[in-house]
């Protein structure tokens, strides 16, 4: 996919730079072109030395080479990018992106490029989190640039959080999956349901559960990818999709996320359900706090909520899609089987809280998709959006045959 790719790859003053010498290799090894331009700061963390050895072209840091006397046009650079990567990208360079400060040759070329542009964050937690890269992130986003999320873990401070750098794999694999020309659900209409559901006790309180979406979002993201018109049905959840084309419908409960459901899965081909559904809801939501200054302890009467993918299951058509999840923590294949009949599925993932690093809020799945036949396939444990990937070819399998 990255065969004669031309790569525009911009490094930024952060500890993370050493990782560009490794994603240099790897797109190098795909068969990829790689350009770098480098900021001032950035060759205080890596040399040019070792990164132009690496892509076998001089590295671009002034606008001017001082012993050649050559102008480096970042017009030229920008219109030869296929893609541009900016890995690592620190808080400064975004915020230099989002408002168009053009002082140095990265950000000069980044506006010039007409190619699709992938950032790669990287910074300590709280500057991650400070509301102004959160605002210039939102920013390059809006301007149609694809966000890598950076992971959690440790960082150059030892501080533990969300900051590190995606690794080199990880950004190749965006890449590899962006220029996939294999767009096998293009024109096809595909709904999802992902996160909680929040079921209103009083105007402060809910009972709701510890799905994070991250699961859904990797699917959502997946479709899009394979050329789908993606419409998200979510809970509450603290992500967004990467894919700008995705269609995120916001909801809070049960009822909410079945009237979404109901209404838009006539014009789906594929409806896949991943929501973590609360199956009871309080039957008298107080419009008021319930105050604790009385001795008395209140009982919450709860009523069952609607179950969304059995009313999907029943309004199914020819040709539609239905894919359900089924969360459990003990006789997993056997409630997935009754649940695939119940709700008149077409297959359904199972995912077990009884496998370490599975379920609700992990980067990671151990999951088993299983047809109405009994045919089942496990993956090994992957990362959530290797698990969506798959998850998403079987469906469009399924969806063919
Ligand atoms: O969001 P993450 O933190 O990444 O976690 C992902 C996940 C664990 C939530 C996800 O992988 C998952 O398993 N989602 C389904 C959770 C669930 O509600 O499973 P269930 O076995 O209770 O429900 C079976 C199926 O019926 C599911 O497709 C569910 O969406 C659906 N359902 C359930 C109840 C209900 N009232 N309406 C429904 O549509």
């Amino acid at each position: 996919m990255l065969k004669g790719k031309h790569i525009v790859l911009g490094i930024t003053g952060g500890i993370a730079a050493y990782k560009s010498a490794t994603l240099i290799r790897l797109l190098v090894k795909r068969g990829a072109e790689v350009q770098v331009v480098i900021t001032p700061s950035g060759k205080e963390f890596i040399t040019p030395v070792t990164l132009s050895a690496l892509t076998g072209k001089p590295v671009i840091c002034d606008f001017f080479t001082a012993n050649t006397g050559q102008w480096n046009s970042h017009v030229d650079i920008g219109l030869w990018a296929d893609a541009m990567v900016i890995a690592p990208a620190t808080a400064c360079t975004i915020g230099k992106m989002a408002n168009g400060i053009a002082d140095n040759m990265l950000v000069t070329t980044y506006l010039s490029a007409k190619a699709p542009v992938f950032v790669a964050p990287a910074m300590d937690l709280d500057m991650m989190a400070h509301p102004s890269t959160t605002r210039n992130i939102e920013t390059l986003r809006s301007y149609g640039n694809h966000i890598i999320e950076p992971a959690s873990g440790e960082l150059a401070s030892h501080l533990i959080g969300k900051g590190r750098m995606e690794e080199p794999e990880k950004i190749v694999e965006v890449l590899e999956q962006f220029f996939a020309t294999d767009k096998p659900l293009a024109g096809k209409k595909v709904l999802l349901t992902a996160g909680p559901t929040y079921e209103r006790i009083d105007p402060v309180r809910f009972i709701g559960n510890f799905s994070t979406g991250k699961m859904g979002y990797a699917l959502a993201d997946a479709a899009a990818r394979m050329g789908a018109e993606v419409t998200l049905i979510s809970g509450p959840v603290a992500i967004k999709p990467n894919e700008r084309t995705v269609e995120v419908v916001n909801v809070e409960s049960a009822c909410q996320m079945r009237d979404a459901a109901v209404e838009h899965f006539p014009g789906s081909d594929i409806a896949i359900m991943c929501a973590a559904v609360a199956d009871y809801a309080p039957a008298d939501p107080h419009d008021h706090k319930i105050k604790r200054e009385t001795d008395e302890i209140p009982t919450i009467r709860l009523v069952k909520n609607p179950d969304i993918a059995a009313t999907l299951g029943q309004m199914k058509r020819e040709g539609q899609t239905l894919v359900g999840f089924a969360l459990e923590t003990d006789n997993g294949k056997a409630n997935a089987e009754r649940k695939i009949r119940s709700k008149n599925l077409d297959m359904i993932v199972l995912n077990s809280l009884s496998d370490p690093g599975a379920g609700f809020g992990t980067d990671t799945n151990i999951v088993t998709m299983i047809q109405p036949d009994g045919e089942s396939k496990t993956l090994p444990l992957m990362q959530k959006t290797e698990v969506a990937r798959e998850i998403m070819q079987a469906i469009t399998e399924i969806h063919k045959s």
